[in-house]
């Protein structure tokens, strides 16, 4: 078989859509461009034209297909009933990165739905892919347009890698944006259930849903003869030809774990800004808190490291965290679930709120030779003259927050940021990410300290508590923290009584501590400090 490569670069092209529409209704097999990765697209409703795409892909037969639409009225037909949550995730998402399933209709076939009384459905938003199928004018089952158990497909250059002989046509809509597939929701069973992560986020989801349940085999692996919610989350998948190996640990870590592998064998994938920690070329997935990037850049990286014949395949572990989770569950797949996590100091996370004596507490930690970050001392580091994040704030609340000698007018910032929460939700938005990484800069420039402590009032607002493998919080009553902030501060009782107002109150803490600290006066704070270091590895 010929296949035949068609580059349409806008919906415009009617002359190609509608060929390309024809054939599909017709029963070919034709690889298109979505926003998420390439569908390998046929007549749903064609059982025929369905099972070639298992034949191209190498597809094992029980592993159901996604159903594209382009309009809302063509879902109906497709299940037996569709409940309010559904339209309400659809109004939400649609189009978009986002797969529906739910107790499906008679018109669906066999080769579709893999024996399930289900079907999963998706609106995609790329302008070609909604031409396409409202060119053929039927609904289109795609999976993505791989061999099975490689990396999905973002660019039309690898389907052609994949699929070249195979299948009819490739449409040429230049490089997916989002870069993994979507995600999948099962509105089918009693509670709404994620099966897959993907463009958006779980998150995104109970915004509009309430609680979500997170299939077990999103980040672990299927026991042996264990039934799978989502078939296609149980085979091992995305995978290269090289060995993947992920890597957790800080990146110094990683860098060292790195060389002790031949470059010429090994491919490198780490975060921006980690590059000039190795001997050797790398391949970056963009900023470690860029779970978009990191999805747009992973399968287009892992493919080049097969194309460029590297035997082992060294990444540099990203979170789990909004988009994140869907790159992690893709990397687990591609290193068969084994987690490589080195070993690292420890990270203590100090917090609670003011007048408690979290001080008192880091200082004694202090003498027992733990490395001590003081964030209200790193936030002011971060906004010294020469930091690229003074131009972030210029930019985000005027040039004029910038002296002309370049410092900071810190009053005029904090008049304009406090001045509204959203404000204040955009500085700390900007600022907390910079105070993090300097953080963790720190603890990895003292692998002697036996553990850090961050001592921060901001801990848990900030998400920084997550890379905490303890967070300890230092609680007070009202009282005695109000004589506290008198006497450390030197402020009127009044202002700081608003002061302590302002404040969360104790359970916020409480609801997140792993142990909580009574400064209280009455317990000696060096006995307090051994909960701490009891339960810190030996
Ligand atoms: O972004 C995407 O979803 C892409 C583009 C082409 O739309 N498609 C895609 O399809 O990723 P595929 O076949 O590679 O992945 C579909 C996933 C599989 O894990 C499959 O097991 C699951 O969805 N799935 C499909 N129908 C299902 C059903 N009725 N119940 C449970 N899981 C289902
Ligand atoms: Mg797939």
């Amino acid at each position: 078989m010929h296949t035949q490569v068609v580059k349409i670069e806008s919906p415009a092209q009617t002359r190609e859509i509608e060929e390309t529409g024809r054939l599909l209704r017709e029963g070919a097999v034709v690889a298109i461009p979505t926003e998420t990765v390439y569908g390998l697209a046929a007549n749903a409703l064609d059982e025929t034209a369905v099972r070639k795409i298992f034949e191209a892909k190498g597809r094992p037969q029980d592993n159901p297909l996604i159903v594209h639409i382009a309009d809302l009225d063509a879902w109906p037909p497709l299940v037996q009933t569709i409940p309010p949550e559904a339209y309400a995730l659809a109004a939400a998402y649609w189009p978009g990165p986002l797969t529906i399933i739910l107790p499906k209709a008679d018109c669906i076939p066999d080769a579709v739905s893999c024996g399930l009384p289900t079907v999963a459905v998706r609106m995609p938003s790329h302008p070609i892919a909604a031409a396409l199928i409202r060119a053929a004018g039927v609904p289109l089952a795609a999976p993505s347009a791989n061999t099975s158990g490689k990396p999905s497909p973002t660019t039309a250059e690898h389907v052609l890698h994949d699929l070249d002989g195979r299948i009819d046509r490739i449409v040429d809509g230049g490089q997916c944006i989002v870069g993994v597939e979507s995600t999948v929701v099962t509105l089918a069973a009693e509670k709404p259930r994620l099966l897959r992560p993907g463009g958006i986020t779980l998150r995104q989801l109970e915004d509009v849903l309430g609680e979500v349940d997170v299939d077990r085999a999103v980040l672990g692996k299927a026991a042996a003869g264990e039934k799978a919610a989502s078939p296609g989350m149980k085979y091992k998948h995305y995978s290269p030809a090289g060995d993947v190996k992920l890597v957790k640990g800080s990146a110094a870590q990683f860098a060292a774990y790195a060389a002790a592998f031949p470059p010429q064998e090994t491919a490198v994938v780490c975060f921006d800004g980690e590059q000039a920690r190795f001997d050797r070329p790398v391949f970056t997935i963009g900023d470690r808190h860029d779970g978009e990037a990191h999805a747009h850049a992973i399968f287009d990286v892992l493919r080049r490291t097969e194309t460029e014949g590297y035997k082992t395949v060294l990444i540099h572990c990203p979170g789990d965290e909004g988009v994140d989770l869907a790159v992690l569950n893709r990397l687990l797949r591609a290193a068969e679930f084994e987690l490589i996590e080195l070993p690292h100091t420890t990270v203590i996370g100090l917090t609670g709120p003011t007048g408690a004596g979290k001080s008192t507490i880091a200082s004694l930690l202090a003498e027992k030779g733990f490395l001590i970050l003081d964030g209200d001392r790193i936030a002011r580091d971060v906004m010294q003259p020469g930091s690229p994040l003074l131009h972030t704030l210029a930019e985000a609340f005027g040039e004029d927050v910038l002296l002309p000698d370049g410092a900071l007018d810190r009053r005029l910032l904090a008049q304009r940021a406090f001045a509204s929460e959203e404000n204040t939700a955009l500085l700390n938005a900007l600022t907390h990410p910079e105070i993090e990484r300097r953080m963790f800069e720190t603890i990895d420039a003292h692998p002697e300290a036996p553990a850090a402590v961050l001592d921060a009032a901001a801990l848990i607002e900030s998400g920084i508590c997550k890379r905490c493998d303890l967070l300890a919080v230092v609680l007070a009553p009202p009282e005695v923290r109000l004589e506290r902030i008198l006497a450390r501060d030197g402020i009127s009782r009044k202002e700081a009584e608003t002061r302590m107002r302002a404040q969360h109150p104790d359970s916020f803490y409480t609801d997140k501590a792993d142990v909580v600290l009574l400064n209280d006066g009455l317990h000696a704070p060096q006995d307090e400090i051994l909960k701490i270091i009891e339960r810190l590895p030996s």
